[in-house]
């Protein structure tokens, strides 16, 4: 499976922490063999796509809106992004789960659209820490992914799903910026499980781990089972701790 690592840079930088970002980067991960891929906020993709360019790192948006055009206040469309020369879009992450109102209704409606017409996507789903407690995670986790599995995959074409037009990344929300990793037999646990319902409906995916990923984790998390990269906040937004991050997936 391909490897991936995808810096969410959230609502950090910028344009011209942006430029000297992928000025230190230059070309030295251009040629390898995993996918790069960096999500900065709107205001920065354009300078990120020009910057970018040479540096064998593909540029992703944070969010989409699930309409095509139209009077949508405050929302970017695929067609806007694809002007921009952005290549995919992170979908469903946690935090816009929790505090704008992202469900697995809209998440999926936002997939369907940016896998239709040719923008990728990574697509996050993770349970919290009461559901955790509570012994909920596999339930959880079934019921984030069984609706990208009906509605979405059924359209995902092999080879769109070949070149990983389409990948899962697992969050648990409790990691997520948290400084606490879930631990390897948590992690081993939940991407077998996510890989398993991904196998019965005939559709395996890259699966990244996200939450608390750091340059001394990233290589043991990335050996673990079903594990094939990162979704990496904090620790992505030095260029020196991208590079890093990268070194550690490659050698995993
Ligand atoms: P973190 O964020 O690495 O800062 O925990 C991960 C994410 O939100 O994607």
């Amino acid at each position: 499976m391909m490897k991936v690592l995808a810096g969410n840079w959230k609502m950090h930088k910028t344009r011209e922490e942006t430029r000297a970002f992928f000025g230190t980067i230059g070309s030295k991960l251009q040629s390898s063999s995993v996918r790069k891929i960096v999500a900065p906020s709107p205001t920065l993709l354009e300078t990120a796509v020009a910057a970018s360019q040479g540096s064998g790192i593909e540029v992703f948006a944070q969010n989409i809106s699930w309409a095509e055009a139209g009077a949508f206040t405050g929302e970017t469309s695929v067609a806007q992004l694809f002007d921009l020369g952005v290549k995919g879009t992170i979908i469903g992450h946690s935090e816009r789960r929790q505090y704008f109102n992202e469900t697995d209704e809209t998440a999926c409606k936002k997939a369907a659209l940016a896998l239709d017409e040719g923008l990728d996507v990574i697509y996050c789903i993770g349970e919290r820490i009461e559901d955790r407690k509570a012994n909920r995670t596999h339930a959880v986790l079934e019921s984030q992914i069984k609706p990208l599995i009906e509605k979405v995959l059924p359209e995902l074409s092999q080879q769109s799903a070949d070149r990983g037009a389409l990948v899962i990344a697992y969050e648990p929300v409790w990691a997520i910026g948290t400084g606490l990793t879930a631990n390897s037999e948590q992690i081993a646990d939940a991407h077998a499980y996510i890989a398993q319902l991904l196998n019965q409906a005939k559709r395996p995916l890259p699966i990244l781990y996200g939450g608390s990923v750091k340059v001394d984790n990233m290589n043991g998390i990335a050996k673990i089972a079903h594990v094939s990269g990162g979704l990496v906040g904090g620790a992505s937004l030095e260029a020196a701790a991208f590079i890093a991050l990268h070194e550690a997936l490659l050698n995993s």
